[in-house]
């Protein structure tokens, strides 16, 4: 089947090149049709002429001979008049066409003859004429004539040739015509059809990788859009099912404790416990939400992210301040060092909240008496915060998925210690917001070490 779009650009194609071909075909042939009637003229003038030496090399009645007899030989005819135009002699029948020629009146002919008949496409003969003077001054005129039907015959010859040569091109014209619009159009045909099948939600598209041009780039675009979408519809409901999950486990407690609540013989004290159970776990659930909101803030950049000049160190000393009596609470010592003066664009509020999520992670994570650090420092032209903890480390298999939504090494103990594996990710996104890069180094047992890089504040 053809498409539409091979079937204009092939049709189109077509008549240009048809066009094109016509002009110039009519171009060459004119030309030499031209050139070839204007050689025939030419020639028959100089045959003229060198009779017309002869004459007057000579003027006899042999040489008269002389000259008609050559010309019955040739295709050609001759006709010698004198001064006044009456014939003397001629090299056959003089016809009544020939005649009508001959006695035209001539005017100022010049030495080297003029053509007088070139109308070759209606006339019988074209004809030309050499005036002659002998040293007896005898003259006249030397008529020659050459019928018109052999270079009929010729121009016919060429318009075969013409037309020969105009259906060999057009059949070749076509068959290039249906092989380069084919060739055009086949990709795009099949880029269509491949997106036809992932607006239809079908993300199996393959397209073929058609070089380094235009059409090539396209092609490769689209199979990633494909599995772009494909990863995103993946990512919605892996991220659906875990969000239903999370939220199955704290409604699990608080509908089992609520309805233990309710009962009559329990004492104030067992109540009181169950209701705080109950107000912690929906506490959880508010934090959660809370960090979906802003996570999904963040993914539709709805974030507004208020950029300010912010001196490093002061700002990390101020936070580790904050951050001091929950790690003395669990007997674990914070260092603040970096005593350069650095200064970055970033929102105070939200910077605050990168840095609590990753000290809080390293209380979580860390045993008692070990040390955790923070500091900024510049490094490779740019701004570094390292946040290094020395506490259980992340397994090397899971690092590369730390900073997707819900994702928890050890699932049952991040739950006990409130997890709901939102923190990291959040901070990846507002790490990102603020045009920085988060990288993460952690081994087994020894510990995490947290790199946030970002661009020094410029004077
Ligand atoms: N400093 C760390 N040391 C060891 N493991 C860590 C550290 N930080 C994060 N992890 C691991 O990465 C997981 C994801 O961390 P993330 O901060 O996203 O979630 P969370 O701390 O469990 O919950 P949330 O921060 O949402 O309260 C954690 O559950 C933990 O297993
Ligand atoms: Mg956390």
């Amino acid at each position: 089947m053809i498409n539409k779009i091979t079937l204009k650009l092939g049709l189109w194609f077509f008549f240009v090149m048809i066009m094109i071909e016509v002009c110039l075909f009519f171009v060459l042939h004119t030309g030499l049709v031209e050139s070839r009637v204007e050689e025939e003229l030419q020639a028959l003038l100089a045959r003229g002429n060198s009779h017309r030496e002869v004459l007057e090399d000579s003027y006899n009645k042999e040489t008269l001979h002389h000259i008609a007899l050559m010309e019955l030989k040739a295709n050609t005819e001759v006709i010698i008049t004198d001064h006044e135009q009456r014939m003397i002699i001629s090299s056959s029948k003089v016809d009544s066409e020939e005649q009508k020629v001959v006695s035209k009146k001539l005017r100022n002919v010049p030495r080297n003859g003029k053509i007088l008949e070139r109308r070759w496409e209606n006339e019988p003969y074209i004809a030309t004429v050499s005036p002659y003077l002998t040293s007896g001054h005898q003259s006249g005129y030397v008529y020659m004539f050459k019928s018109t039907d052999q270079i009929q015959g010729l121009i016919s010859k060429l318009n075969e040739h013409f037309l020969f040569a105009a259906a060999l091109t057009m059949a070749l014209l076509i068959v290039t015509v249906l092989f380069l619009s084919k060739a055009l159009t086949t990709p795009l045909i099949q880029m269509k059809r491949a997106t036809e099948k992932l607006s239809k939600g079908d993300f199996s598209v393959r397209l073929p990788g058609r070089g380094e041009d235009e059409l090539g780039e396209l092609s490769r675009s689209i199979t990633v859009l494909a599995q772009d979408l494909k990863h995103l519809k993946e990512e919605r409901n892996e991220f659906l099912s875990s969000i239903s999950h999370e939220l199955r486990t704290p409604l699990t407690y608080i509908k089992g404790y609520a309805d233990v609540a309710r009962r009559k013989n329990i004492t104030e004290k067992e109540r009181g416990q169950y209701l705080n159970i109950i107000y912690e776990e929906s506490e959880k659930l508010s934090t959660m939400m809370e960090d979906l909101f802003n996570l999904a803030k963040l993914d539709r950049n709805a974030f507004v992210i208020d950029l300010t000049r912010i001196e490093l160190s002061s700002y990390i000393t101020a936070i580790c301040k904050k951050m001091l009596p929950a790690f003395q609470e669990k007997k674990m010592n914070l260092e603040c060092e970096g005593s350069e003066h650095i200064e970055v664009m970033i929102d105070p509020l939200r910077f605050e909240q990168i840095l609590i999520n990753l000290l809080d992670n390293a209380i979580k994570y860390s045993a008692p008496h070990t040390k955790t650090s923070i500091w900024a420092e510049r490094e490779k032209g740019k701004v570094l915060i390292s946040i290094k903890d020395e506490g259980t480390g992340i397994p090397k298999e899971d690092i590369p998925f730390i900073f997707d939504r819900f994702y928890r090494v050890d699932k049952s103990r991040s739950r006990n210690l409130g997890g709901t594996g939102l923190g990291l990710s959040i901070v990846k996104e507002l790490v990102e917001a603020h045009g920085g890069q988060i990288e993460i180094k952690s081994e087994r047992q020894k510990g995490t070490l947290f790199l946030i890089w970002l661009e020094e504040a410029i004077e």
